[in-house]
């Protein structure tokens, strides 16, 4: 039973594409995704974790191979991060691969980054005698596929580490560069561009903006352009506002960002967005306190896709040491 590390691959991409619809779903659990290959290592199967408290994605794979009849046939198990060995909510998910399966070989993407864990269901499945491998640690694995499971567990990583939650902010710029919108418009972005904006909602446990984008445009902050979770923990929106110029109750006032966000850390959010206006987006930036950035520039040509630039804030760590 060699490695063919192509297959591998495609298990593990298809793990983190199965993963990713459960984002914000799950927290402050990390979304998981596993896939099932037979002796061929070809994919039996693929599930996910889909809430807390509810079934890990290791359990949700064995649970669904059983449903299939196919759970003898299950050689290897791909998983996006090394399978738990502590009781949480629900049993070890290397116990339940040691007790309920045949499984030979466990491939998970990267080590759980909790000191207290991490590496500590990797030694559980290989006493169990099962061979074990970090796909983040193996020479041959793929550096895009390594990077799209890198950012499926970046928030939680990230939350785990600071405490806080990993911030995405959006940034919508007409064609003028400005991101107010004409008068009597909410947005000028094109369908595409509002589908990436509502995937990017329903992926966060919160939303943070500024009293001037609430007085301007009254928003709902809603997901409607996909379909949004179906039992997801319900989502929080933040109206920075000092002056207290926000009397619509929907939102929960805040008074400064770090706070806030140290406040959603705590209640285990683990994913916020910021969707603000033009001062507030400024004063983040300035600040350093953000992970990502989604810049969605309206394209120059009707019809044309608007462009969409994604960036990593290198710098966090040194902006956040400033503020502590
Ligand atoms: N294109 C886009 O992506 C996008 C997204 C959202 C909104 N918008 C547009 O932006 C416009 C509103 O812009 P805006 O600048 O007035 O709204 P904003 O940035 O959403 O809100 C600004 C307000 O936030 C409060 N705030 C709290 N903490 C702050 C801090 N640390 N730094 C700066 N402000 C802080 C301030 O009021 P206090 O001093 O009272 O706290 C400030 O007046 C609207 O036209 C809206 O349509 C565009």
């Amino acid at each position: 039973m060699s490695l063919n590390f192509t297959k591998i691959n495609l298990a593990m991409n298809a793990a983190v594409e199965c993963a990713r619809q459960y984002v914000g779903a799950t927290s402050p659990n990390p979304a998981v995704g596993a896939a099932a290959l037979d002796h061929e290592g070809e994919i039996i199967a693929v599930a996910a974790h889909k809430h807390a408290g509810k079934l890990h994605a290791e359990r949700e794979l064995i649970e669904l191979l059983t449903e299939m009849g196919r759970l003898s046939d299950c050689v290897t198990m791909v998983v996006t991060l090394e399978p738990c060995s502590h009781h949480g909510k629900t049993p070890p998910c290397a116990d339940a691969l040691e007790e309920q399966t045949q499984i030979k070989r466990v491939i998970y993407g990267q080590k759980d980054c909790n000191p207290l864990v991490g590496g500590k269901g990797h030694a559980k499945l290989v006493e169990a005698g099962k061979e074990v491998v970090c796909y983040e640690e193996s020479p041959a694995r793929d550096l895009e596929v390594l990077e799209s499971v890198v950012r499926l567990n970046a928030p939680f990583f990230h939350w785990v580490r600071t405490g806080l939650p990993f911030v995405i902010v959006k940034v919508a710029l007409n064609r003028e560069g400005s991101m107010i919108p004409a008068a009597g418009q909410k947005t000028f972005t094109s369908n595409d561009s509002l589908v990436i904006a509502h995937i990017l909602r329903r992926e966060s446990g919160a939303i943070i903006t500024g009293s001037g984008t609430v007085l301007a445009d009254q928003p709902e902050f809603t997901v409607r352009h996909v379909p949004d979770h179906e039992d997801a923990p319900s989502r929080e929106l933040v109206v920075l506002d000092r002056r207290g110029r926000v009397p619509d109750p929907k939102y929960r006032v805040g008074h400064d960002y770090l706070t806030e966000l140290k406040r959603l850390g705590k209640q285990g959010v683990t994913q916020v967005l910021v969707e603000a206006g033009v001062s507030l987006t400024q004063a983040v930036f300035a600040l350093g306190i953000w992970n990502e950035s989604v810049i969605i520039r309206q394209a120059i040509i009707n019809g044309e896709p608007d462009q969409i630039e994604i960036k990593t804030n290198v710098c966090f760590q040194e902006s956040l040491n400033k503020q502590l």
